[in-house]
């Protein structure tokens, strides 16, 4: 055969396939999660998520050092709130003394130059377990922003760079910004779960904070997975709102979106990796039926070849390892 073009030459070696390579994984792509509890000296792992911890205060300190050391330079932080803390209007998540709040000065103490962002939602704090207040069965939105807006301005004053909403309500976003604004924190940025689907990858990370929905779904509130136009008209309407970023959740199952998104707006999109996405792997690498290192980069340099720009994601730190 005589062919003009053959691509099989930019595929001969390791070094004309880096050379052309149109994708990496850097630590800068990450948001790494984390999950923390009350207690010391805590560090348990999850059940459903192997190799994946909530930590007390004092420990949370020794891991955000690593994850520095790593170059791993932003967090997102989750609380597992007590049972006896939790009420339908999610009071404790605006104790000023609350979890959280200490979480943010704990990683701020420890390493002053990570970015911390926070969990903006009221489901580890709703004794429903739902993302928003329950009024006569159903999660009511108003009342909710409001209560996301206070908690948010809560994270701020506790020295949050971020706060990262993840409940799903309408004009949470604006509520936020408002509040934000008025009482001067205007560098404090909304990290918006935009395109955050009803799914059922999540359940690995209900079982982490122990946030399960006591009744009922969140289908009245995130959204049908059966839609794509939809993601696009929330995801516009938080920019609108003030959303410095946005993000598509979960993740491999909707690259289609974060591809569609990234092609329409101009600001940063992330995309999140799930807890069922996480469990997944570490279930069938266990059993010896995928190799764990291999599926776990193949994965993520799918989100950054789909337009992701920030991955959040619970293999943060053994890819930055491998990669190291
Ligand atoms: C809570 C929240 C959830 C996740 C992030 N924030 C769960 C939910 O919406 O039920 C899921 C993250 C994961 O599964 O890794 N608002």
């Amino acid at each position: 055969m005589q062919l003009f073009r053959r691509n099989r030459r930019l595929r001969t070696n390791d070094a004309i396939r880096s050379l052309v390579r149109e994708n990496y994984i850097t630590p800068h792509d990450f948001l790494v999660p984390l999950f923390v509890v009350e207690g010391k000296c805590v560090k348990e792992e999850i059940s459903s998520m192997p190799g994946y911890y909530r930590y007390s205060l004092d420990l949370l300190q020794n891991e955000v050092k690593e994850l520095w050391s790593l170059g791993l330079k932003s967090v997102l932080l989750f609380v597992k709130v007590p049972d006896a803390l939790k009420d339908n209007e999610g009071n404790e998540a605006l104790n000023d003394d609350g979890l959280m709040q200490r979480a943010i000065k704990t990683v701020k103490d420890a390493v002053p130059e990570m970015l911390v962002m926070t969990d903006v939602a009221l489901d580890p704090y709703s004794s429903y377990g739902h993302d928003g207040i329950v009024e006569d069965g159903a999660i009511v939105n108003d009342k909710t922003c409001e209560v996301l807006a206070q908690m948010s301005l809560s994270h701020a004053r506790a020295g949050a760079d971020f706060v990262a909403p993840s409940d799903m309500m309408d004009g949470r976003i604006m509520a936020i910004r408002e509040l934000l604004e008025k009482e001067n924190f205007k560098n404090t940025g909304i990290l918006s779960y935009s395109a955050k689907y009803a799914s059922s990858f999540y359940g690995p990370f209900r079982d982490a904070l122990d946030s399960a929905p006591g009744f009922g779904d969140k289908k009245t509130y995130q959204m049908d997975f059966a839609n794509r136009s939809e993601a696009l008209k929330e995801t516009l309407m938080d920019i609108e709102e003030g959303a410095d970023i946005v993000m598509v959740k979960p993740g491999l199952a909707y690259l289609d979106l974060v591809k569609e998104i990234k092609d329409y707006v101009d600001v940063p999109v992330a995309v999140y990796q799930v807890s069922g996405e996480y469990a997944m792997l570490k279930a069938a690498a266990e059993k010896g039926w995928l190799d764990h290192d291999a599926v776990m980069l193949e994965q993520l340099v799918a989100f950054k070849r789909a337009g992701a720009q920030i991955i959040a994601s619970y293999f943060a730190k053994d890819a930055v390892k491998l990669l190291s």
